[in-house]
C-alpha cells in the first residue's frame, strides 16, 4: 500500500540543502571544495586529550539538561570578561547540540503560527527553515552590495503588528559583514520601540579581522532582556563535528528555551562538553593564533582574486568571502554548476539565501576555512575559468 500525503505541509517546500548538493558534486567531479562551510583541517588539539580524559574518568552518562556546570560557568566568565555582559550560569545559559539546535529551540519557544520574523538577506538557511518549522512567516531586509548595508527605513518598513522577532547574524555568513555599532543601535532602537525579541546568531564572534571588533547586541542598553544570543564552540575551537553550541538569554527567555531543549535533545554529548569547558579556560592564549591563522587565509584568498573579474569583497569577520559572478556566466547557479563541473572548484550560489532581492544572482560564496594548498588550488581554478 502507498502512503499518501505522508509528510507535513510545513516541510513541503523543503528540499536538499545547497551545501549537500554542492559537496556531492565536488566529490563526484573531484573538485577543490571552497563551498562547504567548515575547516578541512583539525581545530584546537587540546580538546582531544581533554575529551578522552573525561571519558576515562567515567563522564559518559547524560549531562544535566542545561549543560554541565563547569561549561556554563566558563561561558559566563567569557561573556563577562570579553563583553561585560553578566549571564547567570544556572538560569541564563543552556548548552545545545550546536548552534543549530539552539536556533531551532529558540524559534519553537517564541513563535506562534503566523508570527513574523525579520531576516536580513542573504540569510543563513537554518534561520529561514527554523522560522517555517515553528509556523512563523519570514520577512526580509536586504543587505545591499557593495558593503552589505541596509537603511533604518527598510527595517522599519518590514515591521508589522505581527512581527515577533528580528534575527541578526554578526559576523555574517555568507557576506563576512560585521554589523557596525550604528547598525546595532538602529536595530536595538527598533526592537525596543516595537517590543520585539532579537535572536542574535554570533557563532563567528571570535573571528573578526584587522581592528574590527565584535559587539554583541545584548550589550546595548535595554537589550539584554529582549535578546537571545547563540554561539558555537564548533566555530571557536574549529571542531564543527562536535556540535556543542550554547544559548545565552535572560531567565524568563531561558526558561522557555529550556522547555523545548528538554524535548529536543534533553542533553548533549558529555565528554565533549568537558573538553569545551577546558578549551574556554585557555581562550585568551588561544585566540591570537586562531585569529591570525584565519586572517592569513582570508588575505591569501583575497589577494589571489584581487584585480580579477571576481572583485572579492573583503570580509571583516566569519570565514566566508563573497565574489562577483564573471560576465561569461549566466548568474550564480550557472557559474557554480560550471565551475564545479568544468573548472574543478566548488562554490556556493548565494541566490538560495535571498527571498526578496535578486542581488544573489550576481554573487558567489567562498569559504576560506581551508588548508593553504586548498585555497591556492581553488583560486587557480577560479582564475583559469575566467581566462579560458
Ligand atoms: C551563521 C551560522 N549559524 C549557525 C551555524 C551552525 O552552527 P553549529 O555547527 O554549531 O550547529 C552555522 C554553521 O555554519 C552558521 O554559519
Amino acid at each position: 500500500m502507498m502512503l499518501k500525503n505522508v509528510s507535513s505541509e510545513r516541510i513541503s517546500t523543503m528540499g536538499e540543502s545547497i551545501f549537500t548538493t554542492m559537496s556531492k558534486l565536488a566529490f563526484e567531479k573531484n573538485a577543490v571544495n571552497l563551498g562547504q562551510g567548515f575547516p578541512d583541517f583539525d581545530g584546537y588539539a587540546m580538546i582531544f586529550e581533554s575529551a578522552y580524559r573525561a571519558m576515562k574518568e567515567g563522564k559518559n552518562q547524560y549531562a544535566p539538561s542545561p549543560g554541565i556546570k563547569s561549561l556554563r560557568d566558563v561561558i559566563s566568565e567569557v561573556n563577562s570578561n570579553h563583553y561585560g555582559i553578566a549571564y547567570n550560569p544556572d538560569t541564563e545559559i543552556t548548552i545545545t547540540a550546536g548552534a543549530t539546535e539552539g536556533l531551532y529551540c529558540v524559534m519553537q519557544a517564541f513563535l506562534n503560527t503566523g508570527d513574523e520574523a525579520i531576516l536580513f538577506e542573504p540569510y543563513y538557511d537554518a534561520h529561514y527553515a527554523d522560522v517555517i518549522l515553528a509556523g512563523g512567516i519570514p520577512k526580509f531586509v536586504t543587505l545591499h552590495k557593495p558593503d552589505f548595508s541596509f537603511t533604518q527605513e527598510e527595517l522599519e518598513q518590514s515591521i508589522t503588528p505581527k512581527t515577533k522577532l528580528i534575527v541578526l547574524n554578526s559576523p555574517h555568513n555568507p557576506t563576512g559583514k560585521v554589523f557596525s555599532q550604528v547598525e546595532l543601535e538602529m536595530i536595538a532602537k527598533i526592537a525596543i520601540k516595537h517590543d520585539l525579541l532579537v535572536v542574535s546568531d554570533e557563532v563567528y564572534e571570535f573571528l573578526t579581522f584587522d581592528a574590527v571588533k565584535h559587539v554583541p547586541i545584548a550589550k546595548l542598553e535595554g537589550m539584554k532582556e529582549r535578546c537571545i544570543t547563540i554561539s558555537s564552540t564548533g566555530k571557536t575551537f574549529g571542531s564543527t563535528g562536535w556540535k556543542i553550541g550554547y544559548v545565552c538569554a535572560a531567565k524568563e527567555l531561558t526558561d522557555a528555551i529550556r522547555k523545548v531543549h528538554q524535548w529536543t535533545t534533553f542533553a548533549v554529548n558529555t565528554p565533549a562538553q568537558h573538553a569545551m569547558a577546558d578549551a574556554f579556560g585557555t581562550l585568551d592564549t588561544y585566540l591570537p593564533d586562531f585569529r591570525a591563522l584565519y586572517q592569513s587565509k582570508r588575505d591569501l584568498l583575497f589577494n589571489a582574486l584581487k584585480g580579477t573579474e571576481y572583485k572579492p569583497y573583503l570580509p571583516e569577520g566569519s570565514y566566508f568571502m563573497m565574489i562577483d559572478v564573471p560576465k561569461k556566466f549566466d548568474g550564480d547557479v550557472d557559474a557554480a554548476m560550471r565551475l564545479v563541473s568544468e573548472f574543478g572548484v566548488a562554490v556556493i550560489p548565494p541566490s538560495v539565501f535571498y527571498s526578496k532581492s535578486s542581488e544573489g544572482n550576481t554573487l558567489l560564496r567562498l569559504c576560506f576555512a581551508k588548508k593553504d594548498e586548498t585555497l591556492i588550488k581553488g583560486a587557480e581554478n577560479l582564475i583559469k575559468a575566467i581566462n579560458s
